[in-house]
């Protein structure tokens, strides 16, 4: 009896661990953080911050997770979490049917609006100026992003303009603040930060495309990505994420 005992125990302690060991593991989430307020890297400790962290952060804690953040290419994202390298990748990034087939994406935390940044003196008046006969400008994006995608049908393949791609939407503002390009087209609330950390520039008032901002997964992990959603659920429900998101992007009052 007593030797069962001890075989119990000893079973039991041996159980305990792995669950411990599990409960630590650190899960890798790929960003490209050069989007504030979603991701950037804070000037003081050099740490990746911003509504993405937060919430990843927010998440791993309730499921018993490390997290690591890793600062990538936006475009390495996507096949990175497909191949296993990355845990999970959020990055402010827009749900669309092509990536859906490459990737699994987890319930939608937030609204994305594209708009396009101009210099305040710009010709460009709104979106449609873009669109119309005749029209050529160059037209800075991210690489890869949803702004990239819309622009090189709507216009490089339209033949209404050409588009330069950029690694960062920061590296785009750069182009646009030179003058090397016309306009930038990229998500409004990076772009609200971009303007307000470059003199000259605006946004325009009318919208590109609206859309919804979720974390993507591995096809694999079909477990993970419901364990995420309860969490996210739970998280939205007690009113966490509105804090993040508030913390980041005050409401006017
Ligand atoms: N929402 C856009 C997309 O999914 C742009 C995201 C860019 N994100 C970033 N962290 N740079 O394509």
């Amino acid at each position: 009896m007593k030797k069962i005992l001890s075989v119990l125990l000893a079973v039991t302690m041996l159980l305990a661990g792995a669950v411990a060991a599990a409960e630590t593991d650190t899960l890798t989430m790929a960003t490209n953080a050069a989007f504030p307020p979603y991701e950037y890297y804070d000037d003081e400790t050099g740490e990746i911050v911003g509504i993405d962290a937060e919430i990843a952060q927010a998440i791993c804690d309730k499921l018993g997770y490390g997290l690591e953040i890793v600062n990538v290419d936006f475009d390495s994202i996507v096949p990175g979490v497909q191949s296993g390298k990355y845990t999970f990748g959020m990055a402010g990034m827009t749900v669309t049917e092509d990536r859906l087939e490459s990737v699994d994406f987890s319930d939608s935390y937030a609204t994305g609006i594209q708009v396009v940044i101009v210099p305040e003196d710009s010709a460009i008046t709104s979106v449609d100026d873009l669109f119309a006969e005749g029209a050529d400008h160059k037209v800075g994006v991210q690489q890869g992003t949803t702004g990239d995608i819309y622009a090189s049908s709507d216009i490089e393949e339209a033949g209404l303009g050409s588009i330069e791609r950029f690694k960062t939407g920061t590296d785009a503002v750069l182009a646009l603040t030179s003058g090397k390009i016309d306009c930038v087209i990229i998500d409004n609330e990076p772009a609200k930060n971009f303007v307000a950390a470059n003199e000259g520039l605006k946004i325009l008032e009318t919208e590109y495309a609206v859309e919804d901002y979720a974390i993507c997964f591995s096809k694999d992990a079909p477990d993970l990505t419901a364990r995420f959603n309860e969490a996210l659920q739970e998280l939205t429900e007690d009113g966490t994420v509105a804090a993040i998101i508030e913390k980041y992007i005050p409401s006017e009052e």
